[in-house]
C-alpha cells in the first residue's frame, strides 16, 4: 500500500515575514498530520533552517528544490547534498523542467544529482514531463520514458527503491491549465509500467506525484487516480489554507 505524499515547491518566492506567516497557518493544521499523507515542504535555500526550526515537533517535512551532484570542493555557490542532510532536509526536488530549460539541466546531470542526492541519504523527488510541442506531435511518453529512463540507467532500478517521481507537463505548470485526471492517470500508468519492465516490486512501491496547477478545485479528482499517489504543488502551496486542502482531498 503506498502512502499518499503531497510535496509544497515554493520556487523563488517568499521573505523572513511570508514564510513565518505561511508557516503560522500550515503548522497547526499539520502538526498531528492529514489523514496519513505525508507533506513536505520546499523553501528556497536561505529559508531552509528557519523552517527547520518552525517545524520541529510537527508532521511536516523538510526539503529542497536543488542539488549539486558534487560532494564539496571549488564549487562557488552550489549547495552540497550533505549540506542539504546538514540542514535537516530529507528530499530534494530534481529535475524540474525550470532548471532543465532555464538553467539547461540534462538527463545525464540529473541522474548524477539523483545518484549524488542518494548516496548523502536524502530522497530524490525526480520531475518528468513533456512541453506542449511534444506532447502536441505525439512525443510525450517517449519524452517522460527517457527523463526516467537516464536515472534507471546511472543508478539502477532498485535506487528507486528510495525515490518519488513527480509527472509536471510543462504546459501545465503555472498556466492554471492542469493535465486532466486520464491524461495524468495515462503518464502515470506509463511511468509505473516502465519501471515494472525492471522490477515489478520497485514499479509498485514507489509513489508518483502529479504536478501542474493542482488546486483544491482538481486535486481529488487527480489523487482520485490509481496511479496517482500525491502532488507536487507550486503556486497553491504558498496559500496555507489551500495547501491544507489539496493535503486532505487524498482520498
Ligand atoms: P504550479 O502548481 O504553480 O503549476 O507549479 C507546479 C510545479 O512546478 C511544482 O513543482
Amino acid at each position: 500500500m503506498r502512502r499518499a505524499l503531497v510535496v509544497g515547491n515554493w520556487k523563488m518566492n517568499g521573505t523572513r515575514d511570508s514564510i513565518q506567516a505561511l508557516l503560522r497557518g500550515l503548522v497547526p493544521a499539520v502538526s498531528h498530520g492529514i489523514n496519513g499523507v505525508d507533506i513536505v515542504v520546499c523553501p528556497p535555500f536561505p529559508y531552509l533552517a528557519l523552517v527547520a526550526e518552525t517545524i520541529k515537533g510537527c508532521e511536516i517535512v523538510l526539503g529542497a528544490q536543488n542539488v549539486s551532484c558534487e560532494e564539496k570542493g571549488a564549487f562557488t555557490g552550489e549547495i552540497s547534498p550533505g549540506m542539504l542532510v546538514d540542514c535537516r532536509a530529507r528530499y530534494v526536488i530534481l529535475g524540474h523542467s525550470e532548471r532543465r530549460q532555464q538553467m539547461a539541466e540534462t538527463d545525464e546531470l540529473i541522474a548524477r544529482k539523483f545518484v549524488a542526492a542518494q548516496q548523502a541519504g536524502l530522497i530524490p523527488i525526480l520531475c518528468v514531463g513533456e512541453t506542449l510541442a511534444q506532447r502536441d506531435n505525439g512525443s510525450a511518453q517517449a519524452t517522460v520514458a527517457a527523463q526516467v529512463s537516464a536515472v534507471l540507467t546511472l543508478a539502477g532500478v532498485t535506487a528507486l527503491e528510495r525515490a518519488v517521481i513527480a509527472y509536471e507537463p510543462v504546459w501545465a505548470i503555472g498556466t492554471g491549465k492542469s493535465a486532466t485526471a486520464q491524461q495524468a492517470q495515462q503518464m502515470h500508468a506509463g511511468i509505473r509500467e516502465l519501471i515494472a519492465g525492471h522490477d515489478a516490486e520497485v514499479a509498485g512501491a514507489i509513489q508518483l506525484l502529479y504536478g501542474g496547477s493542482v488546486s483544491s478545485a482538481n486535486a481529488a479528482e487527480l489523487f482520485e487516480q490509481a496511479d496517482i499517489d500525491g502532488g507536487l504543488v507550486g503556486g497553491a502551496s504558498l496559500d496555507a489554507s489551500a495547501f491544507i486542502e489539496i493535503c486532505n482531498s487524498v482520498s
